[in-house]
């Protein structure tokens, strides 16, 4: 009885250490959703990485009193594991039911959405030396979801800004700025026009700031970013913003590094459960076809690795993966080249096992 204990004892401390397999729970989506992933779990075991995936499918199921929810052996993985990483969902027009993001969003208060945008060497794009992260926050602002007719003619829509859900997003932001080694936070607001919502957001930024003397903080207006974006985007490190600046911010930024196709992101929620994504669609022109480029979702699981402490496995897989690219013998359609999914990952394998 005694060694047993001992033995869960030792497990659930290893845990957190590199050695012990963690349970993440994979999503693979739809689409070119399981080709890219299969080309994710095949990179992860070259890389040895410490984890053990649990798949789950995700669609859309009517719970008790009519309620849209998600399956739950998916949310029970979820819940166990806290990890996520997740292939495109496709979201049918009239499909009857709220897109699967959403409510995978809502299920698990997914309230930061985290987009590291680093330019990838050898894969030209107007400019180089990118590497910032946008923060932005998920859950209310311009998307509450508040919409009335006043009168006909007249729409009034609710942008919604609370202090728990700023203070949460700015603490995130400053909390990732100190673990991943970056040393400036930039807030995004525009508190000139929106004195009471984007003050308020602001204010909670400064707040935390106080609390964070190792990170610069500074504030900007949304404008005033966007100019010095496209003029110099090198200036800038981690930013935060409420959701609808952080929705186009995010995807602007995206662009100056080649696009969603190579683009990572991650979802942070509430009680520590974070599901990483790819967030291009399902591309269901080149679906089955052995076409896809993984890289977008291979990034975001080396996000997953950082997140979860593997950052030597994390590190060794992306440089395989950025050495792919530079190299630009192996590459496919939509990097410029002519090779298939299969081929760029078992590219990215053989560069792991030689780096070893
Ligand atoms: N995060 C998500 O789950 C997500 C995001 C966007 C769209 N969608 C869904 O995806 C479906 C298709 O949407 P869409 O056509 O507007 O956008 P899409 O991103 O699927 O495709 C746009 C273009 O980019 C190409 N492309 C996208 N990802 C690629 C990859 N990894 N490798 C190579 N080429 C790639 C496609 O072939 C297509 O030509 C819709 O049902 C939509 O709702 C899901």
């Amino acid at each position: 009885h005694t060694h047993s204990v001992s033995y869960t004892h030792t497990h659930t401390v290893s845990h957190t250490h590199t050695h012990s397999m963690q349970t993440v729970t994979l999503i693979p989506g739809d689409g070119i959703g399981p080709e890219i992933s299969s080309a994710v779990v095949k990179i992860f075991e070259a890389a040895k990485a410490p984890v053990c995936w649990e798949e789950r499918n995700v669609t859309a199921i009517k719970g008790p009193g009519g309620r849209w929810m998600i399956p739950p052996d998916a949310k029970e993985s979820m819940d166990r594991s806290k990890i996520g990483l997740k292939g495109p969902l496709k979201t049918p027009i009239a499909a009857g039911h709220p897109s699967m993001n959403l409510l995978l969003r809502k299920t698990f208060d997914l309230y930061a959405n985290v987009r590291p945008c680093i330019s990838i060497e050898g894969y030209k794009t107007p400019y180089t030396d990118v590497n910032l992260v946008t923060i932005r926050e998920n859950t209310e602002g311009e998307y509450s979801g508040i919409e009335h007719v006043i009168v006909e003619g007249v729409v009034q829509s609710i942008k919604l800004i609370t202090e728990d859900a700023s203070r949460r997003i700015a603490e995130y932001a400053f909390e990732y700025a100190r673990n991943n080694q970056r040393s400036s936070v930039t807030a995004v607001h525009k508190a000139n026009i929106m004195r009471m919502s984007d003050g308020l957001f602001l204010r909670k930024c400064r707040e935390v700031a106080e609390t964070y003397k190792d990170i610069k903080f500074t504030e900007m207006y949304l404008d005033t970013v966007c100019l010095n974006m496209v003029q110099d985007p090198t200036q800038f490190d981690v930013l935060v913003m409420p959701n609808l600046y952080g929705d186009i911010l995010s995807d602007l930024c995206a662009g100056l590094i080649g696009g969603l196709g190579v683009t990572p992101s991650g979802n942070i929620g509430a009680n520590g459960v974070a599901i990483f994504e790819s967030v291009h669609g399902t591309a269901p022109d080149i679906a089955g076809l052995d076409l896809a480029n993984p890289t977008a979702l291979l990034l975001s699981a080396v996000m997953m690795l950082r997140h979860m402490g593997h950052h030597e496995h994390a590190t060794r897989i992306q440089t395989a993966c950025f050495d792919t690219i530079r190299d630009k013998k192996v590459l496919t359609g939509d990097l410029g080249g002519s090779s298939k999914c299969s081929e760029f990952t078992a590219d990215i394998c053989h560069r792991i096992q030689d780096l070893d």
